[in-house]
């Protein structure tokens, strides 16, 4: 098949891929993306690349979207429906990767990981002012219990902490499966309100575009702490850097942001409590790997077999 890569992805799955389909790598140069995508037939993507109704028309012969990945943000569905053109998600090794980076952020956070790595390294020993709190018996709260949130929420009891959540339009059995697994499904008002440590794992959508705004965090626990492994623009930036000015939060874990353009500076960037990263939640070698092998899966069975895939959100 003839295939555009519009994202880096691991680079013995673009060996493999290679060895059957012709492989563009569009990534190398994204500004070329538009024309790279003429005669393609395959699109794989991830974060970071918007594939709107524009670019979509670039490619005519577009048959099959693979996300390499959870979130659709960046895609137009109604063009792809409209298109009748195959999407392929891959939440479940980026599930892991994210989980995982929630848990590294929680602890990081209560036990000032950073500012301890800092004294250090300016030659301090400030071992009595770097003393933390334990995850142990505090409460997480999680916004948004989809394949990551659910993750955390197992690792969260696993840690003896009291974990509650909510989720929108869960149907009874999985509301029941949730609770069978000793999750508290609570009303939005109430996780906010209840967490100590609060985590975000909803997508973007205009529901959830500045849902933590500064009326939220005002009822947020004061002390506790917001980590955000969403997406940019579920977080009201400014709101929060007031709340961490102020000590009404503790401190601030975020992944993801307003602009995560190369060379723009967060504006929470000067805060000693606010821990900052570039969108690396799903970036684990082994995930990534187990992502690449399943992109090669998924377009050697299309290419097997082309018969047309729903597209589903
Ligand atoms: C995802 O939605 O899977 C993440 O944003 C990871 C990525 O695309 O890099």
């Amino acid at each position: 098949m003839r295939i555009a890569l519009a994202s880096p992805i691991d680079g013995a799955a673009i060996a493999r891929l290679r060895e059957h389909h012709d492989v563009v790598r569009a990534f190398d140069d994204p500004g070329s993306l538009p024309i790279a995508i003429a005669d393609r037939e395959v699109l794989v993507f991830r974060s970071g690349v918007a594939v709107t109704a524009e670019l979509l028309e670039a490619a005519p012969e577009l048959r099959l979207l693979v996300r390499a990945g959870s979130g659709l943000d960046n895609l137009d569905m109604d063009a792809v429906r409209e298109r009748g053109i195959g999407l392929v998600r891959i939440p479940e090794p980026g599930a892991q990767a994210v989980a995982e980076l929630t848990f590294a952020f929680m602890l990081a956070l209560s036990r000032n990981l950073l500012a301890a790595d800092r004294s250090m390294r300016e030659a301090r020993w400030a071992k009595f002012e770097l003393e933390g709190s334990l995850l142990l018996g505090k409460t997480l709260g999680i916004v948004g219990l989809g394949t990551i949130g659910t993750r955390v929420a197992t690792m969260g009891l696993a840690w003896g902490m009291r974990t509650v959540g909510c989720v929108r339009n869960a149907t009874p059995e999985r509301e029941r499966d949730l609770m069978r697994t000793g999750i508290a499904l609570l009303p939005f008002e109430d996780v906010v309100a209840e967490a100590d440590h609060l985590c975000l794992h909803v997508p973007r959508t205009e529901e959830t575009l500045r849902l933590i705004d500064a009326g939220v965090i005002a009822r947020m626990k004061r002390g506790s702490y917001l980590i955000n492994l969403a997406r940019g623009g579920v977080v009201d930036e400014d709101a929060l850097r007031s709340a961490l000015e102020t000590g009404h939060l503790a401190g601030a874990a975020l992944d993801v942001h307003g602009s995560e353009a190369d060379g723009e500076r967060s504006p929470l960037a000067d805060l000693p409590n606010v821990i900052l990263t570039p969108h690396i939640g799903a970036m684990a070698t082994d995930a990534q790997r187990m992502i690449g092998e399943r992109v090669v899966e998924i377009i050697d069975e299309h290419a097997a077999s082309p018969h047309p895939l729903e597209a589903t959100r």
